[in-house]
């Protein structure tokens, strides 16, 4: 299999406008579906997982149309959110009619690759009596656990079955759902927001206690719909060492949502690829415009800024009620540093890049709590570890992530993106920084979250 050359690079310069936010353009389509009357996405990303997501909508009988720019540069002219799109073809303007709260069609869903439609749509498809659905995917997901959302869904009284009582293919069959008190036993998004969805059509209150806070996308575009949620810290005697305190979220029975107009901001957990190039290549200085900084997904600016990062974070305008931010980083010699459990819900997408950071930095850095990382689109505490020894690093795996003897610089050499967005981009992003280049084999799973990747590099060494 031949795979694509990343040479070491020159300093790398300029402006990026990293893709939409793909965590919010999966949350935007699914609320949009589940509201009534029409909602008006701005910046939707257009890639392979959010497009299973737009697919799935359009399944459940809602309807989907791309604006047409002229008309949308017109319409935001007006909207306090205003900002001019120049993510160009990664970002869709679209138009969703909803189908509203009951209203979804028995269907077959493709998920594709993507975790966060898996997840999050059995949620809403379970409390629909006479409803059926099959939600299936690609080799990859088909061996992704689904038994954390299958479990605390059967408690509130859904008929939710998968293979093997862990993996898709899932079979949910709609019911009278009841509210439930559940607390995760990990902290992750995708479950809290499956229960949350779930409790909207639930008899009763439905809580949702994490031990440690996760991105809170759903929690905020759910209160733009017109949900009162409530929020409140539950002390620190719950919550792991050093983390933020553990959290409870309450949902009630709803009657209809709203969602209205959304700009989706940009997905930080693309943007942290250039970002970290940036600071490894010498010379570099790159500057990531409309980046969002959900307060509970911004984890990796902390632990860069602990190794010695330059990052600059100038705040903007939020958008879809989410903060937004232009990153700035530029090259300077990084230090160890130690990364546990209550930070890894806040940086879980961006460890791979830490480990990375790590082989550059003075000292060991070590990233533990992490067992979650075993079941993301890879075993990525297994595939980083190989793929990056394979460069040349000094990394050793632990049964709850790793560890890092930096020596401050990387060999090169092949790495194996395993079929991993995350993968593919670490690799090629190490290959600017090594010594005699990387050769990434399957880049193409980039899509996944980041088409326009490669392109994006380039620009950053073309304008060096
Ligand atoms: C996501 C939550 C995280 C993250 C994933 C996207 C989301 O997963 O890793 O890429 O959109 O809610 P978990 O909820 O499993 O931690």
């Amino acid at each position: 299999m031949n795979g694509e050359r990343f040479e070491p690079s020159g300093p790398l310069r300029g402006t990026l406008a990293p893709p939409p936010d793909k965590s919010i353009s999966h949350r935007a389509a699914i609320v949009a579906a589940m509201g009534e009357g029409e909602t008006a996405i701005h910046g939707y990303l257009r890639s392979a997982d959010t497009l299973a997501t737009v697919e799935a909508i359009k399944g459940l009988g809602a309807g989907v149309e791309e604006l047409d720019r002229v008309g949308l540069g017109e319409k935001s002219a007006s909207s306090t959110e205003n900002s001019p799109n120049p993510r160009g073809s990664v970002a869709l303007d679209l138009l969703i009619s909803g189908v509203g709260l009951r209203g979804p069609r028995s269907a077959a869903v493709d998920v594709g690759n993507a975790g966060t439609l898996l997840r999050l749509l059995p949620g809403w498809l379970a409390g629909q009596p006479g409803g059926e659905w099959t939600l299936d995917g690609d080799e990859s997901i088909r061996k992704r656990p689904v038994d954390r959302i299958a479990q605390p869904l059967t408690a509130m009284g859904a008929r939710v079955s998968c293979r093997d009582e862990k993996h898709a293919p899932l079979r949910v069959r709609g019911s009278e759902l009841h509210g439930i008190e559940y607390r995760l036993p990990v902290a992750s998004a995708q479950v809290k927001s499956c229960l949350l969805l779930a409790g909207l059509l639930a008899e009763g209150e439905t809580s949702v206690i994490e031990p440690a806070p996760s991105r809170d996308h759903t929690e905020r575009m759910l209160a733009r719909a017109g949900v009162a949620l409530e929020t409140r810290d539950v002390g620190t005697s719950l919550a792991i060492r050093g983390a933020l305190p553990a959290r409870r979220v309450t949902v009630r029975p709803a009657e209809r949502l709203e969602l209205g107009e959304l700009f989706v901001p940009g997905d930080l957990s693309s943007a942290a690829f250039p970002l970290v190039a940036a600071l490894l290549v010498p010379g570099s200085e790159v500057r990531l415009e409309g980046v969002g900084v959900n307060p509970y997904r911004v984890g990796v600016l902390g632990i860069l800024n602990r190794m010695g990062a330059a990052v600059e974070v100038i705040e903007t305008a939020p958008a879809g009620g989410e903060p937004r931010a232009t990153l700035v980083a530029r090259h300077g010699p990084l230090v160890a540093t130690r990364v546990g459990a209550g930070e890894v819900p806040l940086a879980i997408d961006e460890l791979p890049l830490v480990a990375l950071a790590g082989c550059f930095a003075d000292g060991e850095t070590v990233v533990s709590g992490a067992e979650e990382l075993r079941h993301k689109e890879s075993d990525r505490i297994s595939t980083v570890v190989e793929g990056l020894r394979g460069l040349g690093a000094e990394i050793e795996a632990t049964a709850d992530g790793f560890v890092v003897a930096g020596s401050g610089e990387l060999r090169g050499g092949a790495f194996d993106s395993a079929g991993d967005h995350r993968l593919a981009m670490l690799g090629a992003v190490a290959g600017l920084a090594s010594r005699e280049g990387v050769e990434v084999r399957g880049l193409e799973a980039a899509l996944v979250s980041y088409p326009g990747f490669g392109s994006d590099l380039r620009s950053l060494r073309g304008a060096s």
